[in-house]
């Protein structure tokens, strides 16, 4: 595995791959890496000729600094990782080399509704930052496919739109949302879990699953009134959404109402534990 930490060298290097006929494939990570990162490296290797993973810890989609100072770094053991799949190149850049003017930006990314509800109300500007930072990246790396994982499934419909609105010519490719034996999604931000916490915090993936299971039966409402109280009595400090939308545009569906039977819908929540935030979904259908 090469590893980059600056633009100049790696744009000269994948130039010369894209020369060559290479189709290059484009996993962009905040490193502490888990199996579900891993899963999008062998994901790119099948589908590209040329695996290239970033690790940068992007200031500018914290919303909350204290989370960005505690954002765990496992450099060396990432590193380690992805020569083990056989990742062909890393680019680990610094702060100066994403962001050499500064980190302010003025570009305004028009997400519409898909910014107002769930993560982006809940931690304004984070969208934002991730277009920067992805919008930066895409044109360092000008990858054929971006993979993405699908826990972050707000993430994946913003990147999806940024595509969209800038005209990229890339692939997006959405792998599935690893899980722990137990149930639990794998995430950089479980490193920060006490193991008591880990084990309490499986009631958010079983949660959702609840819903899925009774999705047929009861009416939204119910289901997630039923779905926060069970997180809270399991141990959570707070709820921030636990709630059904759409699968395709994430319009959130009507508490009174059952589900119609046929609309794909997805089961989102975050929620505190041990002042750690933790997101998942579930599709339903
Ligand atoms: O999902 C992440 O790790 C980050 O939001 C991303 C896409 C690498 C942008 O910083």
């Amino acid at each position: 595995m090469i590893i980059f930490r600056e633009i100049a060298p790696l744009q000269q290097y994948l130039a010369r791959l894209k020369k060559e006929g290479h189709t290059l494939g484009f996993v962009p990570t905040m490193g502490a890496l888990h199996e579900g990162h891993l899963s999008l490296v062998r994901e790119s290797k099948s589908v590209a000729g040329v695996t290239i993973c970033s690790i940068f810890v992007n200031p500018t989609q914290f919303n909350d600094p204290a989370d960005f100072d505690k954002y765990p770094i496992t450099t060396a053991n990432d590193i380690h990782l992805l020569v083990q799949e056989q990742t062909d190149i890393l680019f680990l850049p610094a702060v100066a080399e994403i962001y050499p003017g500064g980190m302010s930006t003025t570009r305004h990314y028009d997400l519409g509704y898909l910014e107002t509800i769930l993560e982006g109300s809940h931690r304004p500007g984070h969208f934002q930052g991730v277009c920067q930072v992805v919008h930066r990246l895409l044109d360092i790396v000008r990858p054929h496919k971006l993979l993405l994982g699908q826990k972050d499934y707000q993430q994946c419909m913003v990147i999806k739109k940024l595509v969209e609105l800038l005209r990229m010519p890339v692939e997006v490719i959405i792998g599935k949302t690893k899980r722990a034996p137990s149930g639990l999604a794998l995430s950089s931000r479980n490193l920060r879990l006490s193991d008591d916490d880990k084990q309490k915090a499986l009631a958010l993936y079983k949660a959702l699953d609840h819903m899925r299971a009774g999705i047929h039966a009861r009416p939204i409402g119910e289901l997630q009134e039923t779905a926060k109280a069970s997180v809270l009595a399991a141990g959570f400090d707070k709820v921030d959404y636990i709630t059904i939308a759409r699968a395709d545009t994430l319009e959130l569906l009507d508490p009174s109402a059952k589900w119609d039977g046929h609309t794909p819908v997805v089961a989102v929540a975050a929620a505190f534990i041990g002042g750690i935030r933790l997101i998942d979904n579930v599709l339903l259908t």
